[in-house]
């Protein structure tokens, strides 16, 4: 069995398994309404950066469908205005959803002046959403030639099929290290409060008969010191310039408490993930409802009122970090320059 698709485009209408309420219940929700998938994203029916870049494309594809032709590419970017304006807001962390929203900007400047628009932005998601799992079997490998004989590895969140076109980045490493014969198991570390460990890594490694062990994310010093994992291994929501990498909250901690016991650091990520423009400290990290943590599944679990900080993602130094695998290979230990040079050579290649 393997994991079913997060995303799918069905005929004339998109369609999101609701990540919600998995593993218990499998269910794709269906939206025809740009802004409607624009909620999804923020709401969690769909998440994992990759994912949401996807998401993303395929509501610019339904906003041009709902457009009467335009004559012009302003008249495009205008009638097509209110739609990206929704999306871009829906998360502000995970650079892949403004990647996706200028691959579409870039096609209305291509295409905007013919009557063919909403075909071609409906291809072009396609195109991005098939990339991506081609993308992320190339992280796989590179990644997995990492990983030593029977491994044990630790991930955190999920980074896996559910949080983008499918097969996952971390969780790639994880399937193509165990393909290669190389893994013993993985111990899934769990955030709170989407406890994306438990309810999505656990069960798509379970599908493939993967060796996992969940764990709550406070057990990591101690799971670090008597299991000693080789490496821990996530995903990232943005990569900048100088190799600070933000991901769930979370990573910094493990990336702390990996070094002190020696166990080393991998961010597998697609190139769509890094940002050139800015440094770690000034990437956005989203701020979540109150609600999420002083409730849980609807009853109180904290005493009314109580100050709550809520950040989604955390920004990891680049120096705690040994390696960060793209679908071009392995930057080992990086810095700003390690990051141009791996970016420039991707782009001339
Ligand atoms: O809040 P989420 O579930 O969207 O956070 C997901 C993560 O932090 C992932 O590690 C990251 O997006 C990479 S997914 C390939």
């Amino acid at each position: 069995m393997s994991t079913p698709d997060a995303i799918r485009w069905n005929e004339d209408h998109l369609e999101l398994l609701d990540q919600r309420i998995l593993p218990g219940t499998s269910q794709y929700l269906s939206y025809r309404d740009p802004f409607a998938v624009a909620d999804a994203i923020r709401d969690m029916v769909v998440r994992g950066a990759p994912a949401i870049g996807i998401t993303a494309a395929y509501g610019m594809a339904l906003a041009a469908a709902a457009q009467a032709p335009q004559p012009s590419v302003a008249a495009w970017t205008t009638a097509l205005s209110g739609a990206r304006q929704a999306l871009a807001d829906s998360r502000p962390t995970a650079v892949n959803l403004f990647w996706a929203l200028q691959r579409c900007d870039q096609l209305i400047e291509t295409h905007g002046n013919g009557g063919d628009l909403p075909e071609a932005m409906l291809a072009l998601a396609a195109e991005i959403h098939r990339e991506d799992i081609d993308i992320n079997r190339a992280i796989g490998d590179h990644g997995a030639a990492l990983i030593d004989n029977d491994s044990l590895v630790y991930t955190h969140c999920n980074a896996g099929a559910l949080a983008t076109g499918g097969y996952g980045t971390a969780l790639g490493v994880i399937r193509s290290a165990w393909k290669n014969g190389s893994l013993r198991g993985v111990i899934a570390g769990e955030p709170r409060p989407w406890l994306q460990g438990a309810r999505l890594t656990s069960w798509e490694l379970m599908q493939d008969d993967i060796p996992v062990t969940l764990a709550i994310e406070g057990a990591a010093a101690q799971l670090m010191r008597e299991h000693r994992p080789s490496w821990v291994i996530v995903g990232a929501d943005r990569v900048a310039a100088n190799g600070d990498v933000a991901n769930k909250i979370g990573t910094y901690n493990l990336a702390i408490i990996a070094r002190h016991h020696g166990v080393k650091m991998m961010v597998a990520a697609p190139t769509s993930t890094f940002d050139r423009q800015i440094d770690g400290p000034q990437i956005p990290i989203e701020q979540r409802p109150a609600e999420e943590i002083t409730h849980s599944q609807g009853n109180a679990v904290a005493p009314e009122g109580c100050a709550v900080h809520n950040p989604a993602f955390d920004v990891t130094p680049a120096e705690l970090i040994d390696a960060i695998v793209t679908e071009h290979g392995i930057i080992y230990r990086p810095d700003r320059e390690a990051v141009a040079a791996h970016l420039d050579a991707a782009e001339r290649s």
